[in-house]
């Protein structure tokens, strides 16, 4: 073990840890072949960022040996190029899970190169601690500092770090300078959880309740390295909200005015929970200028539209499990983090994505799709039916526990040569049961309470582009004539031929 001088270690104030500090490269070597390694990181945010690199390499040099070496790499959800990207790009992923948009990971799962399982985002701790993936190896988690009793302060995302620390056999500790000191105390670990059928009510009441600690703990007698960083997470930045965004936005807000005026929502609302991208991101400026006041997000990533939020007092607080910030708004967060620390908990994503918690708090799920068919299917992660795009992350934890469930796209992709509403989505994520409102530039369509034609004839003329209309009204008047049952009318000859014809003429219209 290659020990660091002291004069770097004032983060890390465990005296038995600190002998343990090492380089990234000494703590790569202690991963084996084979290994089921369970990596911190979420939207970006808080993911190790010198150890999966180090190993990246490593792999590298003995692939170039012609020696294989393949680890099981699992996450809170996706990282960044420095994790993903570093290890998709040398082979060295054997299974991935449970979400990933790393774009060099992606080709590498399109092509059948590395294995993916897309799994809910609130189910992945559950699944692990059943003992569904096999056993945890080595966890490889950032954290912002430790405590001289061997407590960690957590990063810039919870994710399923608690899961990690408790079920790995080995652990590698990246103690990160760059994430704020100002953090310590935001965070909400809840270490209630337990295997059925000794499980409790989870005691959340209100979105920014705490009911657990501010700090993850672990076995320190498992803790093989110590590694320093001083290196800021991803933080990309957003683009402006476009015309298209803006309108999705619009229809929203007027949705929600209108449940304010029908009785069904009070001018608060209720607890928001918002996925991350452009369109989430207008809908969540458009807020910020709407007339709804006192609002709270129950969330799994907060993002710069939640933050403005919080600083115009619009948004009261907020619960998610990671940030998710340009660098613009992170500035803005680390000017003010006093201020934030008191209005936002970071919690486990167990915890921020709970079924129970979503369905007792009343949530409004709002995320964006790839494609939805007229009968309100959404397919939230493919693309033409066999490509992954990213994975279903949150949505579906939210989407079928939520009190309003909204699903937004534009209505047409890749310059207009796709449809984003179509006869039968190629693939589902998100089932016409747990869809009630689909949004588009156009206009929405509220499914509540409708049969399945009543659907399709409102998502046809209320979010379909003018362009695919009359396509889609064909469809569905011939599949109302011809189907053998009319209950859901399809043509199944037919019914993914607009996915074909792309395929082959790049382009859904005839
Ligand atoms: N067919 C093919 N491609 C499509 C498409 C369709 N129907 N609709 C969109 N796309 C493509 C876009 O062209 C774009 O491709 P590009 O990157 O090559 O330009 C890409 O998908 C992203 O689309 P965009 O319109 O920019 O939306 P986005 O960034 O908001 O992403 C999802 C949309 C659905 C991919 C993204 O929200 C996602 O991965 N969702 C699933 C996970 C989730 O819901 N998380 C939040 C839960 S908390």
């Amino acid at each position: 073990m290659r020990a660091l001088p002291m004069s770097v270690t004032s983060r890390i104030q465990h005296e038995g840890l600190r002998q343990r500090l090492m380089t990234a490269e000494a703590a790569a070597e202690l991963i084996p072949s084979g290994a089921n390694v369970g990596m911190s990181g979420f939207t970006g945010a808080g993911y190790p960022k010198a150890v999966p690199q180090a190993l990246a390499a490593r792999i590298g040099r003995l692939h170039a040996e012609g020696r294989g070496f393949r680890i099981g790499l699992w996450t809170g959800a996706s990282t960044a190029p420095e994790l993903d990207g570093a290890l998709a790009q040398v082979d060295g992923v054997g299974l991935r899970m449970p979400f990933q948009s790393d774009p060099v990971g992606r080709a590498r799962i399109n092509a059948g190169e590395m294995e993916y399982t897309d799994i809910h985002l609130g189910q992945v701790a559950q699944y692990v601690w059943f003992g569904y993936f096999g056993k945890l190896d080595v966890a490889v988690v950032e954290v912002a500092g430790i405590l001289p009793d061997g407590r960690l302060i957590p990063s810039t995302s919870v994710g399923n770090n608690k899961t990690w620390l408790d079920q790995a056999d080995k652990i590698i500790l990246e103690v990160n300078r760059r994430v704020p000191a100002a953090m310590e105390g935001m965070h909400d670990v809840y270490y209630g959880t337990a295997l059925p059928p000794h499980r409790k009510p989870i005691p959340i009441t209100a979105p920014d309740q705490r009911i657990g600690e501010a700090y993850l703990h672990c076995d320190l007698s498992k803790v093989v390295a110590v590694v320093e960083t001083d290196q800021p997470d991803r933080n990309s930045a957003f683009a402006e909200p476009d015309a298209v965004s803006q309108a999705i936005a619009g229809h929203l807000l007027e949705f929600l005015q209108h449940e304010v005026a029908r009785g069904r929502l009070s001018p608060e609302l209720l607890p928001l929970q918002s996925g991350v991208g452009n369109t989430a991101n207008a809908v969540l400026a458009g807020l910020n200028k709407g007339p709804f006041e006192r609002l709270t997000a129950f969330t799994e990533v907060l993002q710069d539209g939640m933050l403005d939020m919080l600083a115009s007092g619009k948004l009261a607080s907020a619960s998610a499990t990671a940030l998710s910030l340009s660098p613009a708004a992170q500035a803005r967060f680390e000017r003010d983090l006093d201020f934030y620390r008191q209005r936002i908990v970071l919690r486990p994503q167990e915890i921020s994505n709970h079924p129970e918690l979503i369905r007792r708090l009343g949530v409004i799920a709002m995320n964006a799709m790839i494609e939805c068919d007229i009968y309100g299917n959404v397919n939230s992660t493919h693309v033409m039916g066999s490509s992954i795009m990213n994975g279903i992350g949150g949505s579906g934890d939210f989407a079928r526990n939520a009190y309003l469930s909204i699903f937004m796209t534009p209505s047409v992709a890749k310059g207009g040569a796709i449809s984003c509403i179509v006869p039968m989505v190629s693939h589902v994520d998100n089932t016409e049961h747990d869809v009630q409102v689909i949004v588009t530039e156009q206009g929405l369509a509220d499914l509540r309470g409708l049969s399945p034609k009543a659907r399709a004839a409102l998502v046809i003329e209320r979010c379909a582009h003018p362009d695919y209309r009359p396509l889609l009204r064909d469809y569905f008047e011939r599949a109302r004539r011809g189907a053998p049952g009319q209950h859901t009318p399809h043509l199944l000859g037919e019914a993914f031929a607009w996915h074909q014809r792309y395929l082959q003429q790049g382009r859904m219209l005839p």
